[in-house]
């Protein structure tokens, strides 16, 4: 019996909701395979704890992750306090600190789930976006300088490293090859943007030479949008910077039915520190304690995290169950439904509970 020490963080808003759901149906998988445990130690920081002590988590916080096999993460964010200090003072410094640089983000259209585009059935949309975690356009290189007087400078540089770059278009490359289509689309903005940017067509070009079996193509990021959505049986697997697939992804989760679906995995490929699965939704202020958080988004993270546990059958029935209840028409409203999220999670861990299916 393997034992994963698993570090829950569910932060603001829905994050304690949509946890609490991927908490039940993790416990009913564990019962239902009988080869693993997972030993779930709760971190309460965040918003309240900010509030409460001036920092969104101890000093030491990383320190404390360290010994964990994954992260199982919220959201951050509350109307009472600026979204910089939330993302900085908690989920960058954990992506930043455990070197998660490849964001990997599934997207793909859910049985009974409706997409905003026409015509768009489940198989037309199945993409997974890889989106560099480290550096570019987040790095956090930047300045203020005269504050508050007229001439006052902001500055936000894009930092983009051969070594960082590499790293996640190889990743992307297998990740792509690992794919039934073996294809990649490499997204940058090299027209405009003369340096890194076409340092990223130059490292995609030659990383290619490595993976002879996946073909791969170039968009600019503006007409990828267009793509996305005129085309969307088109694409496979997407890479991208920061900024970039942090843009692109969001309208993915909208393209695919609603944010409440989209999930995301915080990776360090290489297994040095724990990695970190969270839907990638906020705290979603307007339906905080409604009880109606979408908690589809963080069964798919939780499905994620089993895969890089090294439970890819846990995994899988995760997601056929989801699919079963969205397929049966189980849903919360943002996704057109009537359900709760406790409907929607007691359901999913019944058919967990009753699938019998060899994955
Ligand atoms: P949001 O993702 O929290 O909400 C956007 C819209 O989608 C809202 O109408 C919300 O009700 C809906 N929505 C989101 N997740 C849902 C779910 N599971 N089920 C049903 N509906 C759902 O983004 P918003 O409103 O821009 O930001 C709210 C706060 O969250 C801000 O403080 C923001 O900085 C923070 N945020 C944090 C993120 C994170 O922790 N990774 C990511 C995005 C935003
Ligand atoms: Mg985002």
């Amino acid at each position: 019996m393997q034992t994963y020490k698993i570090a829950a963080i569910p932060a603001d808003g829905i994050g304690p909701e949509v946890i609490a759901a991927g908490l039940q149906a993790l416990e009913a998988l564990e019962r239902r395979e009988g080869t693993f445990k997972l030993d779930v130690t709760h971190f309460d920081w965040g918003s309240d704890y900010y509030k409460r002590t001036g920092a969104m988590m101890p000093a030491d916080g990383t320190q404390q992750l360290k010994g964990f096999d994954a992260i199982f993460f919220g959201a951050v964010g509350a109307p009472d306090v600026p979204d910089h200090i939330t993302l900085w003072g908690l989920r960058l410094p954990i992506c930043q600190g455990f070197d998660q640089y490849a964001n990997v983000r599934p997207t793909k259209i859910l049985p009974g789930i409706v997409s905003p585009l026409a015509g768009v059935k489940p198989g037309d949309l199945d993409w997974v976006i890889v989106r560099e975690n480290s550096e570019g356009e987040y790095s956090g290189h930047g300045g203020r300088a005269h504050r508050g007087l007229p001439e006052e400078v902001g500055t936000e540089v894009a930092i983009f490293t051969r070594v960082g770059v590499t790293r996640i278009m190889r990743y992307a490359f297998r990740l792509a090859q690992s794919r039934p289509r073996k294809f990649l689309t490499v997204v940058t903005k090299s027209n405009a943007q003369r340096f890194g940017m076409v340092m990223w067509d130059e490292i995609a070009a030659e990383v290619s030479a490595e993976f002879p079996d996946v073909t791969w193509d170039k968009m600019l990021v503006d007409a990828m949008t267009v793509r996305m959505t005129l085309k969307p049986q088109s694409l496979d697997t997407i890479v991208a910077t920061n900024l970039h697939a942090d843009i692109l992804s969001d309208l993915a989760g909208a393209l695919a039915g609603s944010l409440g679906v989209a999930p995301t995995a915080n990776i360090d490929p290489e297994r040095r520190f724990p990695s970190m699965f969270e839907p990638i939704h906020g705290s979603a202020f307007d339906i905080t304690g409604k009880g109606i958080a979408n908690p589809v988004a963080t069964f798919w993270t939780a499905a994620q995290m089993l895969e890089h546990l090294g439970q890819p059958q846990a995994a899988r029935r995760l997601m056929h169950a989801v699919e079963t209840v969205t397929g049966s028409g189980v849903t919360t409203p943002d996704v057109g439904g009537t359900a709760n999220t406790q409907q929607v999670t007691e359901a999913v861990c019944e058919a967990i509970r009753g699938s019998n299916i060899v994955l």
